[in-house]
């Protein structure tokens, strides 16, 4: 139950070109399947900073990798990546970054963390629940509209005004603690069936990414990363969906192409960038998983991993 399998494992050590002596930072810890390949890649002078939100990711962290003189494990979420990378290190700026976004294995298959639909566990879905309210929080005091705006954009959900109604109808009989409850509800509002998925998946995606403030967390991590990448150094970032690949692709994509609104403006390439320096390029195109790794590891079915390199 502990276990993760790390996603697009060979095209991350290739996107981060690892150089033995680098300052590498790891933004998702999660198992450490990634960082583990990073450490191997490092030599004695090498140093990995790696966070995770999650104390439970820290802790496992801390007993596999207790030994290793290259890696800081530090308790932190995206908005304090510069502070908790900048605690660690004397060096002013890291060679490559790595995103892998969204949750673990090991938290969607503990019942005790309340992120699944198919096992009953407290209705929480924190990734750090030493912070925040959990879910069954949230649903007892949030307004209908805003219950059905979130299920609505954040789990593109065409059915939330139902679920919104029968969650507001079923709290006012007794608070909704349960995720099998819970789970049970929404499929008794969804009236259609998607093949394959639960009717909860949608509905569960939303508020699981709203308690967590998951895209705030990524406009953040991202700028945050971009301050902290030497010139020549990666930023890679694997998403899981479409809410947080445009994300993603917009910022990589306002950082590395010219403002439309000078597309008229008769300027030099050099002339360009002095008005407009880009921070970023592009490397290579957006990468998906092969067909031997999704049937080995289903969950890496929809992952998406981008590429870019920090300009002087
Ligand atoms: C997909 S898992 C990473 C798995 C990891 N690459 C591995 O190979 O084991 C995502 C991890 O990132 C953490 N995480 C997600 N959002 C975060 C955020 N905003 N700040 C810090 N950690 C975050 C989660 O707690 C989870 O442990």
């Amino acid at each position: 139950m502990d276990e993760h399998t790390p996603v697009l494992l060979e095209e991350v050590l290739a996107a981060l070109a690892v150089s033995p002596a680098g300052l590498y930072v790891d933004a998702t810890f999660g198992r450490g399947g990634h960082s583990a390949r990073i450490l191997q890649a490092l030599g004695a002078q090498g140093q990995l900073v790696a966070l995770d939100r999650d104390p439970e990711a820290i802790a496992a962290g801390r007993l596999r990798f207790g030994q290793q003189p290259c890696l800081r494990l530090v308790h932190a979420d995206f908005t304090q990546l510069a502070a908790a990378v900048r605690s660690q290190t004397a060096r002013a700026h890291a060679d490559g970054i790595l995103f892998d976004l969204g949750v673990s294995s090991p938290q969607l298959d503990d019942p005790a963390r309340g992120f699944s639909f198919n096992q009953d566990g407290p209705l929480d879905m924190r990734m750090d629940p030493t912070h925040g309210r959990p879910v069954s929080a949230w649903l007892a005091q949030a307004g209908r509209d805003e219950i059905r705006r979130v299920i609505g954009t954040l789990g593109e959900e065409r059915f939330a005004g139902r679920i919104a109604n029968a969650i507001v109808r079923a709290r006012a009989q007794a608070p909704l603690t349960r995720t099998a409850e819970l789970a049970a509800l929404v499929a008794t509002a969804v009236p259609t069936r998607e093949a394959g998925r639960h009717p909860a998946t949608r509905t569960f995606q939303a508020l699981r990414m709203h308690v967590n403030d998951e895209l705030g967390q990524i406009e953040q991590g991202l700028a945050q990363a971009l301050s902290l990448l030497a010139p020549g150094g990666r930023l890679a970032v694997i998403s899981f969906h479409s809410l947080e690949d445009r994300l993603v692709k917009q910022f990589i994509r306002r950082h590395a192409e010219a403002d439309a609104g000078l597309a008229g403006v008769p300027l030099r390439a050099s002339e360009m960038r002095a008005v407009q320096p880009l921070a970023l390029r592009r490397v290579g195109r957006k990468q998906r998983p092969g067909a031997a790794e999704i049937a080995a590891n289903p969950r890496a079915r929809s992952a998406l991993l981008r590429v870019a390199e920090r300009l002087a």
